[in-house]
Protein backbone atom coordinates (compact mmCIF):
# COMPACT_ATOMS: atom_id res chain seq x y z
CA UNK A 1 0.00 0.00 0.00
CA UNK A 2 1.59 3.58 -1.05
CA UNK A 3 0.62 5.65 1.69
CA UNK A 4 1.92 8.83 0.58
CA UNK A 5 -0.40 8.92 -2.41
CA UNK A 6 -2.76 6.55 -2.00
CA UNK A 7 -4.81 5.53 -4.80
CA UNK A 8 -8.53 4.24 -5.16
CA UNK A 9 -7.58 0.83 -4.58
CA UNK A 10 -5.20 1.65 -1.11
CA UNK A 11 -8.32 2.88 -0.26
CA UNK A 12 -10.18 0.11 -0.38
CA UNK A 13 -8.16 -2.04 0.93
CA UNK A 14 -7.75 -0.07 3.70
CA UNK A 15 -11.44 0.06 4.50
CA UNK A 16 -12.15 -3.26 3.84
CA UNK A 17 -9.03 -5.50 5.27
CA UNK A 18 -7.00 -3.25 7.82
CA UNK A 19 -9.69 -1.14 8.89
CA UNK A 20 -12.66 -4.28 9.39
CA UNK A 21 -10.83 -6.97 9.69
CA UNK A 22 -6.84 -6.62 9.67
CA UNK A 23 -6.70 -4.08 12.56
CA UNK A 24 -9.26 -4.85 15.86
CA UNK A 25 -7.58 -8.54 16.09
CA UNK A 26 -3.78 -7.00 15.98
CA UNK A 27 -5.02 -4.23 18.45
CA UNK A 28 -6.61 -6.76 21.36
CA UNK A 29 -3.04 -8.31 21.33
CA UNK A 30 -1.04 -5.13 21.65
CA UNK A 31 -3.68 -3.12 24.00
CA UNK A 32 -3.48 -6.68 26.09
CA UNK A 33 0.37 -6.15 25.85
CA UNK A 34 0.58 -2.50 27.12
CA UNK A 35 -1.75 -3.12 30.14
CA UNK A 36 -3.05 0.62 30.02
CA UNK A 37 -4.73 2.30 32.70
CA UNK A 38 -6.57 4.23 30.78
CA UNK A 39 -5.84 7.51 32.40
CA UNK A 40 -2.75 7.72 30.13
CA UNK A 41 -1.72 10.34 27.73
CA UNK A 42 -0.64 8.75 24.37
CA UNK A 43 0.77 9.63 21.45
CA UNK A 44 0.37 7.91 17.80
CA UNK A 45 2.91 8.79 15.95
CA UNK A 46 2.34 8.14 11.78
CA UNK A 47 -1.48 7.37 12.74
CA UNK A 48 -2.50 6.97 8.70
CA UNK A 49 -5.93 6.41 9.13
CA UNK A 50 -6.55 5.76 12.32
CA UNK A 51 -6.81 1.92 11.66
CA UNK A 52 -4.84 1.55 15.48
CA UNK A 53 -5.95 4.79 16.75
CA UNK A 54 -10.02 4.00 16.95
CA UNK A 55 -9.01 1.44 19.85
CA UNK A 56 -7.02 2.97 21.66
CA UNK A 57 -9.35 5.68 22.18
CA UNK A 58 -11.89 3.32 23.46
CA UNK A 59 -9.28 2.29 26.05
CA UNK A 60 -8.61 5.91 27.27
CA UNK A 61 -11.57 6.47 29.02
CA UNK A 62 -9.86 8.83 31.17
CA UNK A 63 -6.97 9.91 29.17
CA UNK A 64 -5.91 11.23 25.84
CA UNK A 65 -4.59 10.22 22.88
CA UNK A 66 -2.82 12.95 20.40
CA UNK A 67 -2.78 11.44 16.37
CA UNK A 68 -0.05 12.74 14.63
CA UNK A 69 0.67 12.33 11.04
CA UNK A 70 2.62 14.13 8.09
CA UNK A 71 -0.25 13.35 5.68
CA UNK A 72 -3.40 15.78 5.37
CA UNK A 73 -5.27 12.92 2.90
CA UNK A 74 -4.51 9.96 6.09
CA UNK A 75 -5.12 12.76 9.23
CA UNK A 76 -8.44 13.59 7.48
CA UNK A 77 -9.75 9.87 7.46
CA UNK A 78 -8.37 9.47 11.04
CA UNK A 79 -10.67 12.58 11.90
CA UNK A 80 -13.73 11.63 10.40
CA UNK A 81 -13.31 8.07 11.57
CA UNK A 82 -12.83 8.83 15.27
CA UNK A 83 -15.21 11.79 15.12
CA UNK A 84 -17.24 10.66 18.29
CA UNK A 85 -14.07 10.30 20.42
CA UNK A 86 -13.89 13.53 22.37
CA UNK A 87 -10.47 12.57 23.98
CA UNK A 88 -8.74 12.85 20.81
CA UNK A 89 -6.63 15.41 18.79
CA UNK A 90 -5.15 15.79 15.57
CA UNK A 91 -1.70 17.14 14.60
CA UNK A 92 -0.72 17.73 11.23
CA UNK A 93 3.07 17.85 10.42
CA UNK A 94 6.30 16.44 11.88
CA UNK A 95 6.25 16.63 14.96
CA UNK A 96 9.72 15.54 15.88
CA UNK A 97 10.96 18.93 14.19
CA UNK A 98 8.98 21.59 16.72
CA UNK A 99 9.16 21.78 19.91
CA UNK A 100 6.32 20.31 21.69
CA UNK A 101 5.38 21.48 25.03
CA UNK A 102 3.92 18.62 26.20
CA UNK A 103 4.84 14.74 27.47
CA UNK A 104 3.75 11.24 26.70
CA UNK A 105 2.98 8.25 29.06
CA UNK A 106 3.41 6.36 25.85
CA UNK A 107 3.92 7.05 22.17
CA UNK A 108 2.54 4.61 20.23
CA UNK A 109 4.48 3.82 16.57
CA UNK A 110 2.70 1.01 14.33
CA UNK A 111 4.07 0.52 10.73
CA UNK A 112 5.92 3.67 10.66
CA UNK A 113 9.71 3.46 10.87
CA UNK A 114 10.29 1.51 8.19
CA UNK A 115 9.13 3.80 5.72
CA UNK A 116 11.44 6.34 6.54
CA UNK A 117 15.09 7.09 4.96
CA UNK A 118 17.17 4.88 6.96
CA UNK A 119 19.10 7.67 8.09
CA UNK A 120 16.27 9.35 9.95
CA UNK A 121 14.97 6.64 11.71
CA UNK A 122 17.28 6.73 14.99
CA UNK A 123 16.96 10.43 15.32
CA UNK A 124 12.89 9.81 14.79
CA UNK A 125 13.21 7.89 18.23
CA UNK A 126 15.44 9.84 19.53
CA UNK A 127 13.40 13.08 19.14
CA UNK A 128 10.22 10.89 20.37
CA UNK A 129 11.83 10.04 23.79
CA UNK A 130 12.81 13.79 24.51
CA UNK A 131 8.16 13.67 24.42
CA UNK A 132 8.19 10.72 26.82
CA UNK A 133 7.24 11.42 30.23
CA UNK A 134 8.64 10.09 33.41
CA UNK A 135 8.49 6.31 33.50
CA UNK A 136 7.05 6.70 29.72
CA UNK A 137 7.11 4.09 27.35
CA UNK A 138 7.10 3.63 23.60
CA UNK A 139 5.31 0.70 21.52
CA UNK A 140 6.90 -0.21 18.42
CA UNK A 141 5.51 -2.44 15.72
CA UNK A 142 7.49 -2.79 12.29
CA UNK A 143 7.48 -4.88 9.49
CA UNK A 144 10.54 -7.45 9.39
CA UNK A 145 9.96 -9.06 6.22
CA UNK A 146 12.91 -8.98 4.23
CA UNK A 147 11.42 -7.39 0.34
CA UNK A 148 9.43 -4.74 2.83
CA UNK A 149 10.43 -4.39 6.43
CA UNK A 150 13.19 -3.66 8.50
CA UNK A 151 16.19 -6.15 10.46
CA UNK A 152 14.99 -6.88 13.74
CA UNK A 153 18.95 -6.25 15.09
CA UNK A 154 18.53 -2.41 13.32
CA UNK A 155 15.03 -2.07 15.05
CA UNK A 156 16.59 -3.30 18.71
CA UNK A 157 19.91 -1.60 17.92
CA UNK A 158 18.09 1.60 17.25
CA UNK A 159 15.64 1.67 20.74
CA UNK A 160 18.08 0.69 22.74
CA UNK A 161 20.68 3.18 21.17
CA UNK A 162 18.31 6.44 21.52
CA UNK A 163 18.48 4.95 25.59
CA UNK A 164 15.35 3.10 25.61
CA UNK A 165 14.96 -0.66 27.23
CA UNK A 166 13.32 -3.51 25.94
CA UNK A 167 10.32 -4.51 28.59
CA UNK A 168 8.90 -7.03 26.05
CA UNK A 169 8.69 -7.91 22.68
CA UNK A 170 7.20 -10.76 20.19
CA UNK A 171 6.81 -11.96 16.68
CA UNK A 172 3.10 -11.61 14.56
CA UNK A 173 1.76 -12.12 11.20
CA UNK A 174 -0.80 -10.74 9.89
CA UNK A 175 -2.51 -10.69 6.24
CA UNK A 176 -0.93 -7.19 4.08
CA UNK A 177 1.81 -6.63 6.95
CA UNK A 178 3.23 -9.80 6.87
CA UNK A 179 5.97 -10.48 9.77
CA UNK A 180 6.36 -8.25 12.42
CA UNK A 181 8.67 -7.06 15.03
CA UNK A 182 6.35 -6.28 18.36
CA UNK A 183 7.89 -4.96 21.03
CA UNK A 184 7.54 -2.12 24.10
CA UNK A 185 10.13 -0.47 25.74
CA UNK A 186 10.39 2.38 28.33
CA UNK A 187 13.79 4.50 29.18
CA UNK A 188 16.31 2.99 30.29
CA UNK A 189 18.29 4.43 33.21
CA UNK A 190 21.19 4.60 31.73
CA UNK A 191 19.22 6.98 28.64
CA UNK A 192 17.45 9.11 31.65
C1 LIG B 1 2.04 2.45 6.82
S1 LIG B 1 1.18 3.82 7.51
C2 LIG B 1 0.67 3.18 9.08
C3 LIG B 1 -0.54 3.88 9.63
C4 LIG B 1 -1.02 3.36 10.99
N1 LIG B 1 -0.01 3.51 12.02
C5 LIG B 1 -1.49 1.92 10.89
O1 LIG B 1 -0.81 1.03 11.40
O2 LIG B 1 -2.54 1.70 10.27
C6 LIG B 1 2.47 4.96 7.90
C7 LIG B 1 1.97 6.36 8.27
O3 LIG B 1 3.05 7.11 8.83
C8 LIG B 1 2.96 8.45 8.35
N2 LIG B 1 4.28 9.09 8.49
C9 LIG B 1 5.41 8.87 7.79
N3 LIG B 1 6.40 9.68 8.23
C10 LIG B 1 5.89 10.41 9.25
C11 LIG B 1 6.43 11.44 10.11
N4 LIG B 1 7.68 11.87 10.00
N5 LIG B 1 5.60 11.98 11.04
C12 LIG B 1 4.32 11.55 11.16
N6 LIG B 1 3.76 10.61 10.36
C13 LIG B 1 4.53 10.04 9.43
C14 LIG B 1 2.45 8.29 6.91
O4 LIG B 1 1.87 9.46 6.41
C15 LIG B 1 1.43 7.14 7.08
O5 LIG B 1 0.14 7.62 7.36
Amino acid sequence: MTYEDPNIMDVILEKLLLDMFISPRLMRKYIKMLDLRGDENVMEFGCGAGNSSRWLAKELSRGALTCVDISEFWLDKAKKRMRKYANVRYMLGDVTKNEMNEKFDLIFIHQVIHDLPKSKRQETIMALKGMLAKGGRIFIGEPINMGHGMPVSEIEGMMESSGMKEDNHYFDKALLIGQSYIGVYSISEQGN
